[in-house]
């Protein structure tokens, strides 16, 4: 067996619990592009999807090998993995994956098939961060065992990015601007989304969306140490390509007190299978809310700009910062700026009270807002040229970590990918 072909034949990974079918470990929903040179690698690739391990990941294949991939990649989102095949002499790869590097964002890895077998070459890539280096001809098995290897090995990080949305005073608008959000992330980014509604007696998601199943989060929560991937999978809606739901019940035949921890689970395992997490947050303040602001990745607070808002944008500010000292710090968005005769703050000001850096404002538009509440639609739907489109796109970039603006384009991105970073640094 070959050096360069480590995985070759290498067994499905056996684990007893999580995301498993079969004894084989299910790879979270991530999204793969691969640039292949020759239709038959292209035809090993697709092949790949076929194993029952791929079954929620969307792949696409495309042709054009490296230059493909760098000409695409300068004006499209780069996906969870690319896969890159090579014919270029050995001492031309670094450089083209340099160029490679320059388009690509920080998170997105690289499996790289080549032609050479030639062992220098591999340790130099796998150096320089390349995550793996096949040597064609090679296998489907091969092919998602690397992917296995990376994205479903047992203590492989977990891939999803939680952002929480919470506003400052009841109705500000975090359940409308996260949702609107997680569809522009969607579709711009093209990464799978899963929004978890935590608003069990009051929560939209459902209605935004259209969709009204029967179960949901609260079936996730009751079922608590006994939840897994499976199950968070079954209890799923699928609002549209690659958006997800885990939508409340909305109903007050019972109360819902939750402990400190009892949405712990469901958020870690959702982290594990989805490459990005949105938390609808509800308006209140209590141990497992705080619980859950102190543990996941990124907090919108979403505000309208009037003073009983910026008191409680200030507090719940505050708070946050000193339950997450090393996190990130929350993020503000002002929201239904302009409300005819209403005295408003501004919202830089209104951003420098609260310590928080602004990233995005939203104009109070009754109409528009209006109609996609009760159409259960997207703005994006039905009002496709307006342009908080571009704002709620802005959100969504900055929060997944991809804070380029749109015009700067691909060229004007800072971070190194995790293929190049080690070599650079
Ligand atoms: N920019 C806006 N212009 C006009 N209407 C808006 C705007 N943003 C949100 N709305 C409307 O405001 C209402 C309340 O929004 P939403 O349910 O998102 O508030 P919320 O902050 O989630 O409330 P809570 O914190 O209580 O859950 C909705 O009817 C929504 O359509
Ligand atoms: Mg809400």
């Amino acid at each position: 067996m070959s050096f360069l072909a480590p995985n070759k034949d290498k067994k499905p990974v056996e684990e007893p619990a999580g995301d498993v079918v079969g004894g084989a470990r299910l790879l979270p929903r991530i999204t793969i592009q691969a640039f292949c040179e020759h239709s038959q690698t292209a035809e090993l690739v697709e092949a790949a999807v076929h194993d029952r391990r791929m079954s929620k990941v969307a792949l696409t294949t495309h042709n054009g090998g490296l230059d493909g991939a760098i000409e695409s990649y300068k004006s499209n989102p780069t996906p969870n993995l690319i896969i890159v095949e090579t014919s270029l002499p050995v001492e031309d790869i670094p450089a083209a994956l340099d160029r490679l590097a320059e388009v690509c964002d920080a998170s997105t890895r690289l499996i790289v098939l080549g032609h050479i077998n030639d062992v220098l070459l591999y340790r130099e890539l796998i150096r320089s961060g390349v995550s793996e280096y096949l040597v064609l001809p090679t296998t489907a098995l091969s092919i998602v065992n690397a992917i296995a290897d990376l994205f479903a090995a047992e203590g492989a990080a977990p891939i999803g990015r939680t952002v929480g949305f919470i506003s400052a005073k009841g109705g500000a608008g975090s359940s409308t601007v996260s949702h609107n959000v997680a569809w522009a992330i969607s579709q711009n980014l093209r990464q799978d989304v899963l929004i978890l509604d935590l608003d069990l007696p009051f929560g939209t998601a459902g209605l935004n969306f259209n969709q009204d199943p029967p179960h949901g989060i609260a079936d996730a929560v009751t079922a608590s140490a006994k939840v897994d991937s499976t199950m968070l999978d079954r209890l799923m809606s699928k609002a549209a390509n690659h958006i997800n739901l885990l939508t409340a019940p909305a109903m007050l035949d019972k109360t819902f007190d939750f402990g400190e921890r009892d949405f712990e689970q469901i958020v870690e395992l959702s982290q594990k299978t989805t490459p990005v997490v949105i938390l609808d947050i509800p308006h209140t303040w209590t141990s497992w809310v705080r619980h859950t602001l102190a543990t996941i990745d990124e907090i919108v607070i979403v505000a309208e700009p009037d003073l009983a808002n910026l008191r409680n944008a200030k507090n719940l500010s505050d708070s946050i910062k000193a339950l997450r000292p090393n996190e990130s710090q929350p993020m503000l968005v002002v929201n239904k700026v302009g409300v005819p005769k209403r005295p408003e703050i501004s919202p830089q000001e209104f951003a420098t009270s609260v310590e928080c850096q602004l990233i995005g404002q939203i104009a109070f538009d009754a109409a528009t807002f209006g109609t996609a509440a009760n159409n259960g639609q997207m703005l994006a739907e039905v009002a496709a040229n307006n342009r908080i489109n571009d704002i709620f796109r802005a959100i969504g970039m900055q929060v997944t970590g991809r804070s380029v603006p749109e015009a700067a384009g691909k060229s004007g991105n800072l971070k190194l990918p995790s293929f190049l970073k080690l070599k650079k640094a």
